[in-house]
């Protein structure tokens, strides 16, 4: 049987791949630890949590005594990593989070998984993002070999992060792999990211703030096929290799923008058009990354996983499970995120 540890399992990826793994995996032992910070939530994981193959673990990563001693006692096989400070926007106004998470909080797991995992058979995979390639212009593909600029705090610290696993495979010799995702959409996510803050303030007739001229390019990846992609890199990737996944899906903000708010109008029934009218444009995120476009070659190539929902048919499902389950989406916006909210958009 595998014991494997999941970080971040309350948060948006991580609940999708904790569902994938222990429905599919039913001989393995799962076992979800997370801080539970703003962005973890455990109604994310009602439908599996009385599963017998599975159980959860309140606890910080950033806490390395607290890491070594589970880590003792458990005698995980396996390692998958999601746990993060995950917001750019985030990061501009508290860097010092994503530092104290994003890197000492992943050297402390290495350390822990080097003290007392299974370093022969078993493996440390971190979850890591495109975002740590920095920005390209209109033309080309971050591969694996590009090389690292992050210029978010937030980049800066997963760039950081990466550097210390790989460090670790080299110095301590850690069965490791890591992989560089593009941007996630999906169920489940927090309403500060582009598309569930947006499905929700088109709902509530509240602005949409897009940034600069909405000029900007990401890629965009359904997060049940990173979930798949994760599946496949852990039980067959190299260690010591890296792969970057990607939708090969690349829109431009504010076109993004006007599909969805068409689609919310037809799924809202209201007029054509009214959604659009509450674009507003605002002051452009400081250090904001132009264009994201993955090439993940080597994933489809080496190990057969290739996306499979088309875009528009995925925001359709995304816009649906979010207008479904409003009583989430008012639980995870109330208080502490209210807050947020204000700081971040009041005076732009
Ligand atoms: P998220 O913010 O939704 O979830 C992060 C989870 O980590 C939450 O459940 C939170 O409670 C937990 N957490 C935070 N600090 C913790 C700590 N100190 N100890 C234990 N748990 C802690 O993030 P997400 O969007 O699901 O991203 C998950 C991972 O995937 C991150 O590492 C992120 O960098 C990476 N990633 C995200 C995307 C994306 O588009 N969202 C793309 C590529 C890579
Ligand atoms: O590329 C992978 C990364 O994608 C992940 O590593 C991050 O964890 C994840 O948050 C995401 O980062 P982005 O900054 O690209 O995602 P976000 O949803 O915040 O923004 C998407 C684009 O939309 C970006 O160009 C900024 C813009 N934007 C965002 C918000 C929140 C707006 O124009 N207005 C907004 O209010």
């Amino acid at each position: 049987m595998k014991k494997i540890l999941i970080t971040g399992g309350a948060g948006f990826i991580g609940s999708h791949v904790v569902r994938l793994f222990v429905r599919k995996y039913p001989t393995y032992e799962i076992v979800n630890l997370d801080k539970l910070t703003y962005a973890g939530n455990l109604e994310n994981l009602r439908d599996v949590e009385k599963l017998p193959n599975y159980r959860f673990l309140k606890a910080d990563i950033t806490d390395g005594d607290t890491m070594l001693q589970l880590f003792e006692k458990e005698k995980f096989n396996g390692v998958i990593h999601l746990a993060a400070e995950s917001h750019v926007d985030r990061s501009i106004l508290n860097p010092m989070d994503f530092v104290i998470t994003n890197v000492i909080g992943t050297v402390n797991l290495l350390n822990a998984f080097k003290a007392h995992g299974d370093m022969t058979d078993g493996l440390f995979y971190h979850i890591s993002t495109d975002e740590v390639y920095g920005t390209l212009g209109d033309s080309g593909f971050f591969t694996e070999e590009t090389s690292y600029q992050p210029n978010s705090p937030y980049s800066a610290s997963k760039a950081s992060s990466d550097h210390f696993v790989r460090a670790w495979h080299e110095t301590f010799k850690l069965p490791v792999v890591i992989s560089n995702c593009s941007n996630n959409y999906g169920s489940h996510q927090f309403p500060e990211k582009l598309i569930p803050l947006f499905i929700h303030n088109i709902k509530n007739y509240k602005p949409l703030p897009v940034y600069g001229k909405g000029e900007n390019v990401r890629d965009w990846l359904w997060v049940e096929d990173h979930a798949r992609a994760i599946d496949v890199i852990f039980h067959n990737g190299k260690k010591g290799d890296t792969y970057n996944i990607g939708g090969h899906n690349e829109w431009k903000n504010i076109d993004l923008i006007r599909v969805l708010c068409k689609q919310m109008d037809e799924k809202l029934g209201r007029e054509p058009g009214s959604s659009e009218k509450l674009i507003t444009y605002v002051t452009d995120r400081s250090g904001h990354d132009f264009r994201y476009a993955i090439d993940s070659s080597k994933l489809q190539r080496e190990l057969g996983w290739k996306p499979s929902l088309q875009f528009e048919e995925g925001l359709s499902k995304t816009i649906d499970w979010y207008l479904a389950n409003s009583e989430w989406l008012e639980h995870v916006t109330s208080g502490a995120y209210q807050n947020y909210y204000e700081q971040q958009y009041a005076a732009r």
